[in-house]
Order: C-alpha cells, then sequence, then structure tokens
C-alpha cells in the first residue's frame, strides 16, 4: 500500500493553533510517500539514509525518524486498525526542519498507509487525529493540530481556513503561487522556543482568568486591548495571539474575495508581530521580509514555527520571477550565500497512490 502527504505553509494564523484561533494554510507541491508491505516486526527505511531500521512500537522512543511511525502505530492501535507488523519505505521532498511540516507529512502518509494495509480507510479528520496523536501523545511534541490538518484536507487550488477552537474548516480559493525562500536557518520543533512559547501562553490565560477575564481560551482576548496587568513580555505575547487571530480572519475575509494585495498586507503586519511581540523570528528571515517589502512584494512572512526555515512571499506572478532573484541576491550580498528558493501553487492533501499498469 502506497499512500503521500503534502508539506503545508501558513499563508496567516501563526502561534495560534494551540490558542484556539483560527490558521490559514495550504499545502505545498512537495510530498512524502510511504510504502507499506506486511510484515514481521516493524522495519522502515529511507531514502534520507541508507540503513533498514528495525523499530519497536513498544519501546522506548528513541530520537529518530522512526519515532513518527512508531507513534503513527500506536495511535493506530488503539483504534483497532494497525496491521501487526509492517515493512515500510519512506521517500520525501518537503525539506527537514524548513517550517513546511515534514514530521506531519510523514506521520500523516504512514497513518494513510498503514491503515490501508490493514484494509481501513479513515476519513480526513480521522487521518489528522492519528497523526496529530502520534506526534504530540507518542513522540512529545507539543504541536497544535495545524500541521497534521492541511496534510489530511487540503484540496488543489485551496487554502483551508481551519477554526481551531470548533474544528471548523472552509476551503477557500487560492489560484495564485506563493514562492518559498528558505532561511537556511534550522529550528527543532521540540526545543526550548516552542515550549516555552506555549507556557507563556498558558501562563497569560491563567492569569487573565485569575484577573475576571472569561476566556474558553487565550485567541478569545480581544485585540484592541492590551492586558497591561500582565508582566510586559506576556502582554507581548497576548498581543500577537488576539492581533494573530484577527488578521487571520481578515485574510481569508480578502481571499473569499481574491483581493490578494490586502492578504500580503496583513503578512507583513503578522511578521511584525511575529518578530516583536511573540519574538519568534530570526535575523535572516526579517531581512529576507524587509527586502521583500522594499522590492514590492505584496507581502511576506515566516511562516510555521519559528526561529528559521522558510520565509513566504506573495507578489505579482509576472514581476515576482525577477523579485526573487533580486531577494536571492540581497540576501547573499549579506550572508555569501544564495538561499533556495521554489515557487507552488495550493497542493492535494493524502491521498493513496495507485499502482500503475
Ligand atoms: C508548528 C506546529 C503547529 C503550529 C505552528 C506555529 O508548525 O506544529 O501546530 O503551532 O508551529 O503556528
Amino acid at each position: 500500500m502506497a499512500a503521500s502527504a503534502p508539506g503545508r505553509v501558513n499563508l496567516i494564523g501563526e502561534h495560534v493553533d494551540y490558542n484556539g484561533g483560527p490558521v490559514l494554510p495550504m499545502a505545498v507541491a512537495r510530498r512524502t510517500a510511504v510504502v507499506a508491505g506486511l510484515g514481521h516486526g516493524f522495519q522502515a527505511a529511507s531514502t534520507r539514509d541508507d540503513v533498514v531500521d528495525r523499530f519497536d512500537p513498544d519501546g522506548p522512543m528513541r530520537g529518530g525518524w522512526t519515532d513518527f511511525l512508531a507513534g503513527v502505530v500506536r495511535a493506530l492501535r488503539r483504534r483497532g486498525l494497525a496491521p501487526a507488523g509492517a515493512a515500510l519505505a519512506a521517500a520525501s521532498t518537503v525539506p527537514v526542519g524548513g517550517g513546511l511540516s515534514s514530521s506531519a507529512a510523514l506521520a500523516v502518509a504512514a497513518a494513510r498507509a498503514l491503515a490501508a494495509l490493514g484494509g481501513h480507510a479513515l476519513t480526513g479528520a480521522e487521518l489528522a487525529r492519528v497523526a496529530w496523536e502520534a506526534e504530540h501523545d507518542e513522540v512529545g511534541v507539543r504541536c497544535g493540530t495545524m500541521d497534521q490538518t492541511i496534510a489530511a484536507l487540503a484540496q488543489p487550488g485551496k487554502a483551508l481556513l481551519y477554526e481551531t477552537a470548533t474544528g471548523v474548516t472552509r476551503q477557500l480559493p487560492f489560484r495564485g503561487k506563493l514562492w518559498l525562500v528558505d532561511t537556511g536557518v534550522r529550528h527543532r520543533l521540540a526545543d526550548g522556543g516552542y515550549n516555552q512559547r506555549r507556557a507563556e501562553c498558558d501562563e497569560a490565560l491563567a492569569l487573565l482568568r485569575g484577573a475576571g477575564w472569561e476566556l474558553p481560551h487565550l485567541a478569545a482576548y480581544p485585540p484592541a486591548r492590551l492586558p497591561a496587568s500582565l508582566p510586559p513580555h506576556l502582554a507581548r505575547r497576548v498581543a500577537h495571539v488576539a492581533t494573530e487571530t484577527s488578521r487571520t480572519r481578515a485574510a481569508a475575509e480578502a481571499l473569499g474575495r481574491g483581493d490578494l494585495r490586502t492578504v500580503g498586507k496583513l503578512m507583513y503586519e503578522s511578521h511584525r508581530s511575529l518578530q516583536h511581540d511573540y519574538a519568534a523570528s530570526c535575523e535572516e528571515a526579517d531581512v529576507l521580509v524587509e527586502s521583500a517589502e522594499r522590492l514590492g512584494a505584496w507581502g511576506a512572512r515566516l511562516t510555521g514555527a519559528g526561529w528559521g526555515g522558510t520565509v513566504v512571499v506573495l507578489a505579482d506572478e509576472r514581476s515576482a520571477p525577477r523579485l526573487i532573484l533580486d531577494l536571492q541576491a540581497q540576501f547573499a550580498r549579506i550572508y555569501g550565500r544564495v538561499p533556495e528558493a521554489w515557487a507552488t501553487r495550493a497542493s492535494g492533501g493524502a491521498k493513496r497512490e495507485a499502482a500503475r499498469g
């Protein structure tokens, strides 16, 4: 059985999925494929290294990529959907650590292939849930639900407005192209910054509730009010979450009427909020976003968990190729290397890859 799932880019709505806010991601045209056959015990090979590795879903996590497969097996087992053993092979064109959700692509593709091996077809929402449990509960990454959801539910030519508090989703047409520019700076999601921000958001929510605010989640805090009663760094985190929530809804509306310039303006604002209030950017990303703005792009921002990874650029399709070359040249003058850049349209989500012939 073979299945594949895409990486994703988040247009806007960063660090709000674990705060109950809306996100607006779409699938990119780079995917991870997983082939699964029945086996004794579990073994896996990947085109990224040259070994066939045995792994034990009942054993401790080992800190490698097969942890995600072990996590998927466990999450499927809880539902009675996992095969007793499997031989798996993975191949991917999603860059690892580039902020494009390579791990969700792997987990979703593996869940699709392994469930199919046992003769089960999961709905998109079930697939997303299995992959999220694998990453969150089993591997122990404190991620939100955006990445698995878009990898499972994406449709070609559509961005997905996903309200994380209610689970309501809406497919919005996105017929343009996006350019992705890799800062070359790598983060590890499980590392400090992300978990620290999550803890700060939890702390801020507890303090606001203690001060009498009736908030179901942090994204419900009104954007126009600065939470003066909080310590300054927590007030800035809340300001980001609240303003990002309203920017994302505004961007979804603008996208609905095909107004990409407004989407772009909101992307710049989102980046500045991520940079100053959430303190989750990096210098290379700030340089790229500022240069993109000077060069006339409609919008640009760091996408994904932050502290490195990929800057997404929205620009007029005709002038974009030239603009991206200039952007690369400006970056190269400062950092002495040309950042990788590629274009994508909104792609499709997880699917079975049928054998041909
Ligand atoms: C990572 C997480 C997501 C989300 C983003 C930030 O990609 O996996 O759940 O929190 O960071 O928006």
